[in-house]
């Protein structure tokens, strides 16, 4: 008998303390997750301000960031938690989607722990995770609800139908919204991440410009979105006018941009909560971390009378709470993995 299988025989409790693992991009995140519900212990080392020199993450260096940083963000979480690695039930590790070499260092790390310890291992889509955050924020939460995903690869609007069964009512057809950020910035010369630095840039605009509405005339989803329109249309404007050598508002294009991106997002979670009945709409991802949607959204959901979940902005960008909320629903499941797990750059999400 394995010894997946001599776990699943019995060692599975409601009672869980679970290790979360996230290393899919540039955070390496460890985290302790009492019951999915509890943060116990947290750390989040990023090696973001090494990628900013080069514009976006650069793979290799994320790979090597978090070789050097996953030792410490474990022991730093055990430490907060004032607990050691005995005392974990099951190491819960992001398998994908997101950056190869990135996600081994992470599943490698856990694979380790999980053989060294003989506790189950546990593999989590990093999308999951970002939807779980909102477990974290919110103790009494229960599905259903609807959830804004927004985050650096994907962006769409999510029925949470249950703990484990979701539909996705659109997407994006192009770019995700946080790429769109990413790229808007690049063009204003701002640092990356792009998007906490529009966020800031925006708050001195005060003229909006004209932008191209999003998919109009299409026949598609009505919960669908296209970001690659709105941000060439930007970059288009930014470089006609230094053509003509016309002076730019750097602010005024930054608050243009972050409504026309963030307004959109806000106007079709509000339908899909008016169309399925459900009372409560959530947000998870990076983008969630925008103070223009977060208070957008407040304002919106507090006139229709709906519960808004808002994880705290450390939770909305990628971290391990996240990993062990999910990973405390796949542990109840008895979704284990033996040594073979392996990384996984593209995961469907179902
Ligand atoms: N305050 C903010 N305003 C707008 N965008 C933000 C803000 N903070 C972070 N972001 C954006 O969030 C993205 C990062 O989010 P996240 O970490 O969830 O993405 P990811 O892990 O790269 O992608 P995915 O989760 O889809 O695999 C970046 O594109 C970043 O610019
Ligand atoms: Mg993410």
């Amino acid at each position: 008998m394995s010894y997946i299988e001599e776990i699943k025989k019995g060692v599975v409790k409601s009672d869980a303390v679970i290790m979360g693992i996230e290393t899919s991009c540039d955070e390496t995140a460890v985290a302790i997750i009492k019951n999915g519900r509890e943060i116990l212990g947290d750390e989040i080392i990023s090696s973001a301000i090494e990628h900013s020199k080069f514009g976006g993450v650069v793979p290799e260096i994320a790979s090597r960031g978090h070789t050097a940083a996953i030792l410490t963000a474990t022991e730093n979480a055990l430490k907060s938690a004032g607990l050691t690695l005995n005392d974990i039930d099951a190491f819960a590790v992001t398998e994908g989607a997101g950056l190869l070499g990135a996600l081994l260092v992470g599943v490698s790390f856990a694979k380790s722990l999980a053989y060294a310890t003989g506790k189950p291992l546990v593999p989590v889509s990093h999308i999951k995770g970002h939807i779980s955050a909102s477990y974290l924020a919110d103790k009494s939460l229960e599905p259903p609800f609807i959830t804004i995903l927004a985050s650096g690869g994907h962006t769409a609007i999510i029925k949470v139908k249950s703990y484990y069964e979701i539909e996705v009512l659109g997407s994006t057809l192009d770019d995700a919204v946080g790429e769109a950020f990413d790229k808007v910035a690049r063009v204003l010369g701002l640092k990356y991440p792009g998007g906490p630095n529009i966020e800031k840039l925006a708050k001195e605009g005060k003229n909006i410009i004209p932008l191209p509405k999003m998919l109009k005339n299409y026949e598609g989803s009505k919960y669908d979105f296209s970001y690659s329109g709105l941000k060439t249309a930007v970059i288009n404007y930014v470089h006609q006018k230094e053509q003509k050598g016309e002076e730019i508002n750097k602010a005024d294009i930054a608050c243009s941009f972050q409504c026309a991106a963030i307004d959109v997002l806000v106007e079709k979670a509000l339908l899909a909560v008016k169309e399925s009945g459900y009372k409560t709409v959530a947000v998870s991802g990076g983008v969630g971390a925008n103070g223009y949607l977060r208070e957008k959204l407040t304002l919106e959901c507090k006139k229709k009378k709906i519960k808004l979940i808002l994880p705290e902005k450390r939770y909305c960008t990628d971290n391990g709470a996240m990993i062990g909320a999910e990973g405390y629903l796949q542990y109840l499941k008895g979704n284990f993995a033996d040594l073979s797990l392996n990384a996984k750059a593209v995961l469907p999400l179902k």
